[in-house]
């Protein structure tokens, strides 16, 4: 660990101390931290009073807190950006399959019984007298040696049916096998429709985080396999999309965040616009409907819709320059622009969108709309035409800096083809 976070977690569990109760690490970061996997959101369990706990981490760490005090929770932040979750040991209760918890205060083997998978169910004591010991009441280590992906207890899918597409995304993101009997109740659950019991917006978060993996396809197939895709995407057929294409996208998708570290995509929609395009208009727009999708994420998957005529552009025009495919490409979203990426064959044009998505940014136009009024140009919707066609130029290498730009909007005003006072 970061010597910071090393820090941190002894403090917290000196304050522990202090405050006379008892402070652990639990949930992911213990479970990657067994694994040697890097993983910094650290969640503190405390039994006692763990907002109190937060505060004094705050004040001694220089950090700021936020308090929940309804779920006696707590954020703790730190000035290297790191963030702690604590909470306060509880039991939750479910009222009726995939209903919302209730809370009470319990302690720490409460709090780790109702949790996910074996592996999630791992705490790490932070008391001076304890530090860094195991707490393992479920064999959660034994798990993580033997790489399965098990359940705690055999109602654990009907209580939350969203564990279903967890146990999926953590079997493929540590290449672990969901343990035989866990399947089976995941299958069970499956078969007994707990999923529609969930609301869409639950199941869509579970299925951006599964898309969001480094590499999700071997899931999705997964999750055909086990029988949830139909519930989920009942209108795609996943052995219909072009299985090549497909394992490209996670590829591509790296190359996109190593190229452009400053403009990250959000990799479930590149997913998504693959997708759909096996589907009608009318289908993808039942499924965005279905799920509530919010306005950008709709505008981003509508947008691939226009992909294929602007590739069939770039495609057919012998020389096409920064400026031409400015034109085209302008405003579309990034993820639209991986997934014509994805889509663009000729490796000479690739070579070209890839120049134009680098140096589209850094060519950027020296005037202002400052400069068009004291040039008498009047203010309008003509401004916008003028800056596109000048930065279409200084793509092109036409014009180059203040003096060019302005000249060529002399000249443009000369030839009368824009409207001054
Ligand atoms: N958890 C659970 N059931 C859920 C969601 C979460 O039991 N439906 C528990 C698990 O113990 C999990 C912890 O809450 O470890 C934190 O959840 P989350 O942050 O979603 O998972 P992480 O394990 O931290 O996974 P990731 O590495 O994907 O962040």
């Amino acid at each position: 660990l970061p010597s910071e976070l090393f820090n941190m977690l002894a403090n917290a569990g000196q304050i522990a101390d202090e405050l006379g109760c008892k402070a652990y690490c639990v949930g992911g970061f213990v479970r990657d931290l067994i694994m040697k996997v890097k993983n910094f959101d650290v969640d503190l369990v405390v039994e006692g009073d763990g907002i109190a706990l937060a505060r004094a981490l705050g004040e001694n760490l220089g950090g700021k807190v936020r308090v929940h005090e309804r779920f006696r929770t707590a954020v703790v932040s730190l000035a290297g950006g790191y963030k702690i979750d604590v909470a306060t040991a509880r039991t939750e209760f479910y009222e009726f399959p995939a209903a919302l918890p209730m809370v009470e205060r319990s302690s720490v083997k409460e709090d780790m019984y109702r949790r996910d998978f074996t592996i999630n169910a791992l705490a790490l004591q932070l008391n001076a007298d304890n530090f860094g010991a195991l707490i393992d009441y479920f064999g959660g280590r034994r798990d993580i040696e033997n790489r399965y992906i098990r359940i705690l207890y055999n109602l654990s899918f009907i209580e939350d049916p969203t564990r279903i597409l967890r146990a999926i995304r953590f079997e493929q993101r540590y290449q672990f096998t969901i343990e035989p009997d866990t399947l089976r109740f995941a299958i069970d659950a499956i078969e007994r429709r707990l999923l529609g019991k969930l609301s869409y917006k639950r199941i869509l978060t579970e299925l951006i985080l599964i898309l969001n993996e480094a590499d999700p396809v071997p899931a999705l197939f997964r999750m055909r396999d086990i029988g949830v895709w139909k519930y989920i995407f009942p209108e795609i057929r996943l052995e219909r999309l072009d299985p090549d294409t497909l394992r490209r996208i996670p590829v591509l998708l790296s190359w996109w965040q190593s190229m452009f570290m400053d403009r990250p995509i959000k990799s479930w929609l590149v997913y998504l616009q693959f997708c759909f395009a096996a589907i009608s208009v009318e289908e993808e727009e039942t499924v965005v409907e279905r799920y509530g999708m919010e306005r950008t994420a709709r505008r981003v998957i509508a947008e691939a819709r226009e992909v294929a005529d602007i590739l069939r552009v770039i495609e057919n025009e012998s020389a096409i320059t920064p400026g031409r495919l400015d034109r085209l490409l302008k405003g579309f979203a990034d993820e639209t622009m991986c997934y014509l990426l994805l889509n663009l064959h000729d490796v000479d044009k690739w070579l070209l969108v890839e120049r134009y998505l680098e140096e589209r940014d850094q060519a950027r136009l020296e005037i202002n709309g400052r400069d068009l009024k004291a040039l008498g140009i009047i203010p309008g919707p003509q401004y916008k035409e003028i800056m596109d066609e000048l930065h279409e130029l200084k793509l092109d290498g036409v014009i180059n800096g203040r003096r060019d730009e302005i000249d060529r909007l002399k000249m443009w005003i000369e030839e009368g083809r824009v409207v001054t006072q």
